[in-house]
């Protein structure tokens, strides 16, 4: 943890962080000179509950063996099951169907968005979203066992930037995008780093 609340701060303060850590009056301070309080972040962090529980994400991050679609998150048709790399299963894959990019507009509703590399997390670090409270859903993303191993700059750059990420505010004809918007998102997410990350219950 310490690692990540120091690298954090990495940018701005390094300098100033590495002095005050090696005269042993690192923790007072750092709470000091962190930009947003644990409230602030705890607030913040509901937002970012919001987006990765909102349908376009969750329904990639299901705890079950399949992807979700629609809104109210049904098991995906045509019997799609994850796959042992998440990829979907032999014969079955995501990429048959999923291509890179969303097909044109003029294709209308009902046909498959697309992105770089659609697929699921792999069954052994599922990355479920759904179903967990804002703690559960909190400390799961933290945890670099179960989230591919990203720290804390890692998953703000993954949520920046990921292409599977971005699709969720373009996802194609006949589907809503994410009900917050994507700087919102980050800038939310900025917010709860800069408060040491702190999870609610
Ligand atoms: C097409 C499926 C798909 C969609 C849609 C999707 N994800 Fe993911 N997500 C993945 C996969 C797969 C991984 C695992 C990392 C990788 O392989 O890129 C992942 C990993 C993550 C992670 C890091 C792992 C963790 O547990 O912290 C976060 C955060 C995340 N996604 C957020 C989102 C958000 C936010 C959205 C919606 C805006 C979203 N995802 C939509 C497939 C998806
Ligand atoms: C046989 C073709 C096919 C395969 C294989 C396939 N899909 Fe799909 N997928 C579709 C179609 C068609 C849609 C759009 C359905 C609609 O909008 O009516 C879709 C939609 C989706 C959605 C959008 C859900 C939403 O409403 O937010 C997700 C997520 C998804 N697929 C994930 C996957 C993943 C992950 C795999 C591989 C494990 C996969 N699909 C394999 C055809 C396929």
């Amino acid at each position: 943890m310490n690692k990540n609340r120091r690298s954090i701060f990495g940018w701005g303060a390094a300098a100033l962080g590495g002095a005050l850590f090696a005269s042993g009056i690192a923790h007072s301070v750092l709470a000091q000179t962190s930009k947003a309080s644990t409230a602030d972040g705890v607030a913040a962090f509901e937002t970012i509950r919001v987006v990765l529980q909102h349908p376009r994400c969750q329904n990639c991050h299901p705890p079950g063996d399949a992807p979700l679609q629609f809104d109210e998150g049904r098991p995906h048709g045509q019997n799609v099951k994850r796959g042992s790399d998440g990829q979907g299963a032999v014969g079955l894959r995501c990429g048959t169907c999923h291509f890179t990019k969303n097909p044109p507009a003029s294709y209308g509703a009902h046909v498959p968005p697309g992105a770089p590399n659609w697929h699921l997390p792999p069954p052994k670090t599922k990355m479920v979203f759904i179903h967990l409270s804002s703690g559960e859903l909190c400390r799961a993303i933290k945890n670099q066992q179960a989230n591919g191993g990203k720290d804390l700059p890692a998953l703000l750059e993954h949520v920046s930037s990921d292409k599977l990420v971005l699709w969720g505010w373009d996802p194609g004809v006949g589907r809503k995008p994410v009900s917050v918007s994507h700087d919102e998102f980050v800038s939310k997410f900025k917010t709860w780093i800069d408060a040491g990350a702190p999870c609610p219950k």
